[in-house]
């Protein structure tokens, strides 16, 4: 086996967006692109010669002509062993954990997330550090800066390699084990959540479910863990079959996209809990019969909550939640005199907090909750964390939020998409919105009066690193917000996003339906923002 250095050229458009490069598939299969950017991260790191890297995917189309082609670039750069997922398949916080468990230099993890796959979808390629966690921004910016650079890349000459089944291989001088999926994050969670209690709760007649693994990544694992290991009846996973192309679908946990399963938790005699994981599985929907619960809710329970499982019994260090998710958690927080940070959007940023024990859970209004456990959030951690809650006290979804709510108040929530918008526009938005920001402080909206108006910074307390630019929040004196950015995960065009949060203390008030309770902050919003002009759009597509 020899190892060829091919020549190739830049391309300018391999920057790392909120979590990894994630592109068209059919940008990546241009001549050398994923080559490209795969040699670029070798380029911009130091000492993994000889050490051990992870390699897996969402199972989307492309998944397995690019796990071939990593190896044998990896070969080629002198990686001592691979790690790969059985099929290809390891699900986003799957991989974290067999990174971690191994002491593994880092890992490659093959998704676009919830963008929609198959030939015409999307397809994305992240590199995670050997904490476990997605790159931070110094790591990304020097990938890129290589990316821009480049002039050749070494590979191995070989045959591909069967990854249908667990086994070890050689390829030139590096080896290869193809491993079961599921095994180390079973274990891992195990070692979390008290497996007895909620196999009792799935005993009990009175109790079921309903698991959506919307023909993701998640359905090897949602089988194994709560049909084989936990005793749900056959049939509680849906859509457990990974499909190249999600079945058509757009894997996002949420109302709109997670419709099948909505339908069968609304319908009169519905379950008493169900769940949806995103295309690579970190992200996770909590539903109750005829109940949603917020992300944003779901981080302050489980947070209110964490008590009753096992691992942390013992009391949490703090909480992280990202900039536009609700302060829901951080009256929790306040509650239990936990510190509670406030982040720029993307995992990466609670990577440092997390390695140095400065927060224990931390999530986003994105459907991500995660924890120390692991440096990446876990839809189905989230998952088991909910029936774990459940199997202690009894309670229905719906009880359990409710009481919540009267304890703490209710943060009515919601966040509007404006995608594909024309991207000269949407930055116009924002430039313009920009410049207003300083005079908008003292400024009465009806009742509502502007408490303070910002580009959000951050300052990360562990490195002191600064990232600034990452959306603009407008503040009320009552306490209410909204927030506005560009996303950072879009391919096509630009996506504009609208947070909006109130915040509501009297139970009597508990009961609204959620857009109308935001009505006349999301009124100020098009009436500050000009969104419809900018957008060109008479309303989002989509609402979460
Ligand atoms: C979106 C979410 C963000 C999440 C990211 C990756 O990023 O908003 O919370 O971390 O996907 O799953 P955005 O497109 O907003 O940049
Ligand atoms: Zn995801």
């Amino acid at each position: 086996m020899t190892i060829r250095t091919v020549k190739t050229i830049p391309f300018t458009d391999q920057k790392p967006g909120t979590s990894g490069l994630r592109k068209s598939v059919t940008a990546f299969q241009q001549t050398h692109y994923l080559e490209n950017f795969v040699q670029s991260v070798f380029n911009s790191l130091d000492g993994y010669q000889g050490k051990i890297l992870v390699l897996g995917g969402d199972g989307r189309y492309y998944n397995r002509i690019a796990i071939n082609t990593i190896l044998k670039i990896a070969s080629a750069n002198g990686v001592g062993k691979v790690l790969v997922g059985c099929n290809g398949i390891l699900s986003t916080p799957a991989t974290s954990c067999v990174i971690r468990e191994n002491d593994a230099f880092g890992g490659f993890i093959l998704s676009a997330s919830h963008n929609p796959g198959g030939p015409n979808g999307d397809f994305g390629i992240k590199y995670n550090i050997g904490n476990g966690g997605p790159a931070p921004e110094k790591v990304t910016e020097a990938i890129f800066a290589q990316s821009k650079v480049i002039s050749e890349y070494k590979i191995l000459e070989a045959a591909d390699i069967n990854i249908d089944r667990p086994g070890f291989f050689k390829l030139g001088m590096m080896e290869v084990n193809v491993i079961d999926s599921v095994d180390s994050y079973l274990k891992l969670m195990e070692s979390i959540f008290d497996f007895d209690q909620i196999v009792n709760l799935l005993k009990s007649n009175s109790f079921r479910l309903c698991i959506d693994s919307m023909n993701a990544v998640t359905g090897p694992y949602a089988h194994k863990i709560f049909e084989h290991r936990l005793g749900a009846s056959i049939g509680t996973v849906i859509n457990g079959i990974p499909l190249e192309d999600f079945g058509g679908g757009h894997p996002d946990p949420n109302l709109v996209y997670a419709h099948d399963l909505v339908e069968i938790l609304f319908a009169q005699n519905g379950p008493d809990f169900g769940a949806a994981s995103d295309g690579d599985g970190d992200r996770n929907m909590i539903l109750g019969h005829n109940f949603f619960v917020t992300p944003s809710d779901s981080l302050a329970l489980l947070t209110a909550n964490a008590h009753l499982v096992p691992a942390y019994k013992s009391g949490l260090s703090g909480v992280a939640r990202s900039m536009p998710t609700s302060m829901a958690v951080d009256r929790v927080a306040a509650h239990l005199n936990l510190p509670c940070y406030e982040t720029p959007t993307g995992w990466k940023f609670f990577g440092n907090l997390l390695d140095d024990s400065r927060a224990t859970l931390c999530g986003e209004e994105s459907f991500g909750t995660g924890s120390n456990h692991i440096r990446e959030k876990d839809g189905l951690w989230a998952v088991l964390f909910w029936l774990n809650i459940l199997a202690v006290r009894k309670e229905s979804v719906e009880s359990i939020v409710r009481q919540h709510w009267s304890e703490y108040g209710r943060n009515y929530y919601s966040r509007h998409d404006y995608e594909e918008v024309d991207s000269q526009r949407a930055n116009d938005l924002v430039n313009v919105l920009k410049l207003k920001l300083t005079d908008l402080a003292g400024k009465n909206y009806g009742s509502y009066q502007v408490d303070y108006a910002d580009d959000f910074s951050y300052t990360d307390p562990v490195d002191h690193s600064v990232t600034s630019g990452q959306g603009i929040r407008i503040g009320f004196t009552d306490g209410s917000r909204i927030v506005l950015r560009l996303s950072g995960t879009g391919t096509k065009g630009a996506t504009l996003r609208l947070y909006v949060e109130s915040y509501e203390a009297d139970k009597a008030k508990h009961n609204l339906d959620t857009q109308k309770a935001l009505k006349p902050l999301i009124d100020i919003a098009q009436e500050v923002a000009n969104i419809r002009h900018y957008t060109e759009r008479e309303s989002p597509t989509v609402i979460t």
